[in-house]
Formats: structure tokens, sequence, C-alpha cells
């Protein structure tokens, strides 16, 4: 399956994203966590991102479109995958079906996390991830047995910078204006379906596959 994973800011995209691609068995592609391991690196790709991060403003599309491109040429996606965070406009999701036709492909289904502007800003002023495994955990809905640390790996837990709370406002004021209209532009394509993403991570993944299994070959 092909599938794109779409939701404002702290929907609970990297969360799901992790459980489904696990159950899938495909590849979860996330442009959020490729910056991110770019920044951390100091690669020229993470010091050009940086400053859009930072600012909570998208990277220019010429740059993550590129990116993507690359990630998707790669063997492990030719069989299917997920993509946590791409596109994030129009023309990211023109380009992207371009791309995929060129290559005889097409996206199976894009899954829609909805969630109220409310409970993002609680999910993103809580949300703490490991720094060795990027595990994403949350300091009251989903806290780790040790403050800090990572139950999964021991790794140390870290605050994302762009998870304050002036650049979490401006997240969402660019998600509405730039990303949200793919809602109509996948609804329109007749691949679009959304689910009710509150309540526990569990009931969300179960509701999550429940959606995706008419898709499934
Ligand atoms: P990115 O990393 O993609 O950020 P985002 O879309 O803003 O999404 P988040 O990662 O903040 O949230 P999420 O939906 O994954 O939520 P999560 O699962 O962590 O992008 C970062 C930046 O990179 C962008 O601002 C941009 O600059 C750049 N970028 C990325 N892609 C780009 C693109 N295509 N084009 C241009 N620029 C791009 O959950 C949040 C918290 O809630 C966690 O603590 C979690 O534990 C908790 N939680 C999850 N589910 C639940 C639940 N059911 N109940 C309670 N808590 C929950």
């Amino acid at each position: 399956m092909r599938i794109v994973l779409v939701g404002p800011p702290g929907a609970g995209k990297g969360t799901q994203a992790q459980f489904i691609a696990s159950h899938l068995a495909i590849p979860k592609i996330s442009t959020g966590d490729i910056f991110r391991y770019n920044v951390s690196q100091g690669t020229p790709l993470g010091r050009q991102a940086k400053e859009y991060m930072d600012r909570g403003d998208l990277v220019p599309d010429e740059v993550t479109i590129a990116m993507v491109r690359d990630r998707l040429g790669e063997e492990d996606a030719q069989d299917g995958f997920l993509l946590d965070g791409f596109p994030r406009n129009v023309p990211q999701a023109e380009t992207l079906k371009k791309q995929l036709m060129d290559w005889d492909q097409r996206l199976t289904v894009v899954l829609e996390l909805v969630v109220d502007e409310d409970e993002v800003v609680r999910r993103l002023s809580g949300r703490r991830t490991c720094r060795r495994c990027e595990h994403v955990w949350h300091i009251m809905f989903d806290p780790p047995t040790r403050e800090g640390i990572c139950d999964a790996c021991g790794g140390e837990l870290f605050q994302r910078d762009d998870d304050r709370e002036e650049t979490v406002r401006h997240r969402l004021e660019v998600y509405k204006k730039q990303t949200a209209p793919l809602v109509s532009y996948y609804a329109d394509e007749g691949i679009l379906i959304g689910i009710d993403a509150t309540g526990p991570v569990e009931e969300v993944t179960e509701r999550a596959l429940a959606a995706l299994r008419p898709f499934a070959r």
C-alpha cells in the first residue's frame, strides 16, 4: 500500500505512522524526521532546512521534493510506503502524483487524522522525543517510566525547538493555509478517508487499521 498521513501538527501522525508502518511491513518516511536528522548531523540539507523549521515555516518545495524523490526511489519503498508529513501543499501533491505515475505507481489512500486545535496544543506542549531511537512520548498522555529517559532504548528525551508556544501557533496557521487544502484535493481524487484521532493511542491505531483494511491487497 502507498499511504499518505495528513493532519495538523501534533495530530499524532508520527505516533500512528510507526504502528501502521510496522503492522503493514512498509517503510515509514517522515520528512520532519529526515530534516531533523540532517540538522543534528549538520549536513548542507540540515543547514538549509533549519531556519525554516525553527520559524515553523515549510522548507522550500524544491529542497523537500528532491529529498522525497530520492527516498521513494530506494529499494525498500518499491512495494509500498507510508508518508508522514509529505505532501504538505498542493504543489507537492501534484509533483508526487506525477512522479508516481512515471514509476507506474499511484497512491492507495490518504488517511486524515482529525483532531481539534486545543488538543493539538496540549499534545505538542508535552511531547518528548528520544534522541537515540526517535520514539515519541508525552509527559501526561504517554509518559516514560523514568522522567527524561526512553523506555524503548534508554536514550535521552528532548523537547523539539519548534514545540515552543509561539512557533506552535505559527505552525497551525501554516497548516490551515497551506496543508489543509490537501484534504479537499484528495477528497476530489476519491482517495481520502478521515478518522477521529482523539482518545487513547491504541484506539486511534485500531481505527486507522480498520479504515485501511479495505485497501489492503
Ligand atoms: P513535522 O515533523 O512533520 O511536524 P508536524 O507535521 O508539525 O507534525 P508533528 O511531528 O509536530 O506532529 P505529529 O502529528 O507527528 O504528532 P506526534 O505523533 O508527534 O515537520 C517539522 C517541520 O519540518 C515543519 O514545520 C517544516 O519546517 C519541515 N517539514 C516537514 N515536512 C515538510 C514538507 N513536506 N514540506 C516542507 N517542510 C516540511 O504526537 C504529538 C504528541 O502527542 C506526542 O507527544 C504524542 O505522544 C502525543 N499523542 C499522540 N497521539 C496521542 C493520543 N491519541 N492521545 C494523547 N496524546 C497523543
